[in-house]
């Protein structure tokens, strides 16, 4: 369905994000055919460029980035014409009373999309106020990293606050875009099956798992100072906690969303610097194997000795009614030994076991929803092995995956993500208290390993984790699931 024309103005229009997400995926809706001819795409950035050069930067990052089977000469030919440059200079503001010219000519929505480094949010959003861009149908999207803690992610908070209203403002986490983390909502809300379930009488613990097999990329000054808990963790990890443990909210309105998973933030249980090193594990990878070949550890690729995390796994707490008592176990980390990310609910097992012991063992049921590569949902149940051989049991799975079920394409979460900005929805995007939040949790962590000097512990690439992640898991009991 075509949505009215709008103009999409990219700060950092030449960089990365632009490259290889924002234009690819603006290209994409242009391909299903959201665009009306009055819509306009407007890189922005330092770089002296002519509109033809951008067009140019455009086409090199669709055809790279976008699979050749779903390129279409034609239409790419009409995305291109929408786009235009502007040079602008965020800290002189150079340039803006230019844009604003540009955009004064059509009275169409605006999103002024902050694809450029955390530090220059603030200085863009200024420029912006004080040549009236912050008036009317106007959004602005930014985008992680939003502060190194609490104390920072307030002052950018603040900064844009100042000159937009948090009705204007949409931020990016670019998990809550992809479908199969919006089907956990789906699964939940719109099925009578799970929800009477789906507490601690009947749910033993919850893993959730985010597992890369890259390593650093060309991402070292960036990473290096962030680490995995921040890069990971306070963000897309614990959306997807919010959304496995809120209580279901009034409406998929986003106030009542939002309100929901900010309990949940709100309800974690602090960790301190005594219970830091029973409840996490920092790692590091060293040289090793990824599916493309050998590969070096984490510090030859840097260049450098560093403690920096590069794997975390956290034994999290939902301290409240519902979930009192069924840990949330939580890993994720670069060079691992396979890309998959899934959240799985394990169940309590069967409260008495009718069946003699050569029925084998019982297994408890277990929901596993895979977030990627291969999105699906398989709820594994125990049946009966066919034949008359007597009541013998397996565990099996009533497997349900994406790609079988519905036959087309799987769209980059940026793609939805993107139109729900111009459409004004905020529901999957973070509110200001849900980002202070969850610093709130992470900060004592960060806090806990310095104090307890907690270092990152090495583990071979291409491997699950340092061997302390298995024994954080295995101490109760419990073992990883295997994605199978
Ligand atoms: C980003 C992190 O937010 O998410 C990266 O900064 C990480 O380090 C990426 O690789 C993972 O996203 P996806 O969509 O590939 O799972």
């Amino acid at each position: 369905i075509p949505v009215d024309p709008f103009d999409f103005v990219i700060f950092g229009g030449t960089g990365d994000l632009a490259e290889r997400k924002l234009l690819p995926a603006l290209y994409q809706r242009q391909m299903a055919g959201q665009f009306q001819e009055l819509t306009r795409i407007i890189g922005a950035s330092r770089s002296p460029l002519s509109d033809q050069a951008y067009r140019d930067f455009a086409r090199a990052a669709i055809t790279s980035f976008v699979k050749k089977e779903e390129i279409d000469n034609d239409q790419l030919e009409l995305f291109l014409a929408r786009l235009s440059y502007r040079q602008v200079n965020a800290m002189s503001g150079e340039g803006f009373e230019g844009l604003k010219e540009a955009l004064s000519e059509s009275k169409a929505v605006r999103v002024f999309y902050l694809a450029v480094a955390p530090n220059l949010f603030g200085d863009i959003a200024k420029n912006l106020a004080a040549h009236d861009l912050n008036k009317g149908d106007v959004r602005i999207v930014v985008e992680k990293p939003i502060g190194r803690d609490q104390a920072s992610a307030r002052q950018l908070n603040d900064a844009i606050g100042e000159v937009f209203d948090e009705t204007q403002i949409f931020r990016i986490d670019h998990y809550l875009g992809k479908e199969t983390v919006q089907n956990v909502m789906a699964l939940r809300f719109a099925n009578a099956l799970y929800e009477p379930l789906w507490n601690s009488a009947h749910i033993d613990h919850v893993q959730i798992t985010v597992a890369e097999t890259v390593g650093l990329e060309d991402r070292v000054s960036y990473y290096d100072k962030a680490g995995a808990l921040r890069d990971m963790v306070q963000n897309h990890m614990l959306q997807l906690l919010c959304l496995t443990a809120m209580e279901p909210p009034s409406s998929m309105e986003a106030d009542a969303v939002r309100d929901e998973k900010l309990k949940i933030l709100r309800s974690l249980r602090r960790i301190t610097d005594s219970d830091a090193s029973k409840l996490t594990v920092r790692g590091q990878y060293r040289a090793g194997a990824s599916p493309s070949g050998a590969v070096r550890g984490y510090a030859e690729e840097l260049g450098d000795r560093s403690d920096t995390e590069t794997f975390v796994a956290i034994k999290a707490e939902v301290a409240n009614w519902r979930w009192a008592g069924v840990p949330f176990y939580l890993r994720t980390g670069k060079r691992l030994a396979e890309r998959v990310s899934e959240i799985c609910i394990q169940f309590k097992p069967v409260p008495h076991v009718v069946f003699d012991e050569s029925a084998g063992p019982m297994t408890a049921n277990q929901l596993v929803i895979r977030l990627q590569p291969d999105e699906g949902v398989k709820q594994w149940i125990m049946i009966k092995d066919p034949g008359p051989g007597g009541m013998r049991l397996r565990h099996i799975p009533l497997d349900m995956t994406f790609a079988d079920a519905f036959e087309v394409r799987n769209p980059d979460a940026y793609e939805r993500l993107i139109m729900d900005v111009v459409r004004g929805n905020q529901t999957l995007f973070m509110r200001r208290d849900e980002i202070e939040a969850a610093w709130e949790w992470i900060d004592p962590i960060h806090a806990a390993w310095a104090n307890n000097q907690q270092s990152a512990q090495g583990y071979t690439a291409g491997t699950w984790g340092p061997s302390s992640s298995i024994a954080l898991i295995e101490r109760d009991g419990r073992t990883w699931h295997e994605s199978v």
